[in-house]
């Protein structure tokens, strides 16, 4: 096996979320690298890599070292089936339907609401830095699960969650809009994912619309609570990007959003997506 995999640096950012890793270019597609990222991405739940400045190919050709490359935006506003970069921009003229992108303002997983396995991870590319706001927040929700009180733990056990469309953007659409997204996706999800290996992380963020089987008003204060919980400053990292920075973060296992920035800013990010490689049942 190449022994490349010593040439990746990694600097750890805080000690329950992120890592800088500096690795050489040309490197990162190399079978031993692309596993020792993944192993680091299981560590650290959100890696940086700082003005790698991919191109949208090269990106692609990352991304599927990685993993199983999935686009599951080809039906979302500004997506197709023909590209599995998606554009993240609030231009207009680019981007005609802002409410996806508006969403993101939001702490959120990404692929919730359809019935496929999530996606393992997001990969993003920052193309052009917004002057004012646009920093991108992650937290880890498998340590702020690990971190709640053991009797909280077990109150949780077995209860499930419907993710959904319409919940999504009742953040971001008027009231009067929200009638076509009512008809959207929406799938229900183990409030705590345990996965083959025993990791349990906490699958909330916008589009957890209820608690199956309980009141409105308790489960969303639940859900609300889970959030502010795993928001907490420790389990969080908020990345200032310059251009060409990539991210990549652990999608089922840790939340993101974006800190708001104007419109007509600028600010263009590419996005794709590892598939997730075991259902949440
Ligand atoms: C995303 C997302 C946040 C950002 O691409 O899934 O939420 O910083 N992006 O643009
Ligand atoms: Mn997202």
């Amino acid at each position: 096996m190449d022994m490349n995999v010593d040439a990746i640096r990694v600097e750890v950012i805080k000690p329950e979320i992120g890592a800088v890793l500096h690795v050489d270019r040309a490197a990162l597609c190399e079978p031993a690298v692309a596993a020792r990222i993944m192993e680091l991405l299981e560590l650290h739940d959100a890696l940086i890599f700082p003005r790698l400045k991919l191109t949208d190919e090269e990106q692609v050709a990352f991304t599927g070292a990685l993993g199983a490359l999935v686009n599951f935006t080809h039906t979302a506003p500004g997506g197709s089936k023909a590209n599995d970069v998606y554009e993240i921009t609030l231009d207009k003229k680019k981007n005609p339907e802002p409410e996806y992108v508006l969403g993101t303002f939001f702490w959120h997983m990404d692929g919730t609401t359809i019935n496929q396995p999530v996606p393992k991870a997001s990969v993003l590319s920052c193309r052009k830095t917004s002057p004012k706001g646009g920093q991108t927040q992650f937290c880890n929700t498998y340590a702020a699960y690990e971190a709640l009180p053991e009797d909280e733990k077990k109150a949780l056990e077995g209860l499930r969650v419907m993710h959904s469309v319409v919940a999504a953007v009742r953040e971001v659409a008027a009231p009067e809009d929200l009638e076509p997204f009512k008809r959207g996706a929406a799938h229900e999800q183990p409030l705590v994912w345990t996965r083959k290996n025993g990791r349990k992380s906490l699958m909330i963020g916008y589009s957890a619309d209820y608690i199956v089987g309980w009141s409105k008003a308790e489960g969303r204060a639940l859900l609300a609570r889970l959030q502010e919980w795993a928001a907490q400053p420790r389990f969080c990292y908020s990345h200032e990007w310059q251009e060409g920075d990539l991210a990549i973060w652990d999608n089922g296992g840790a939340l993101h959003r974006v800190i708001p920035y104007p419109a007509d800013s600028g600010r263009t990010m590419h996005r794709t997506s590892i598939a997730g490689l075991e259902a949440t049942s």
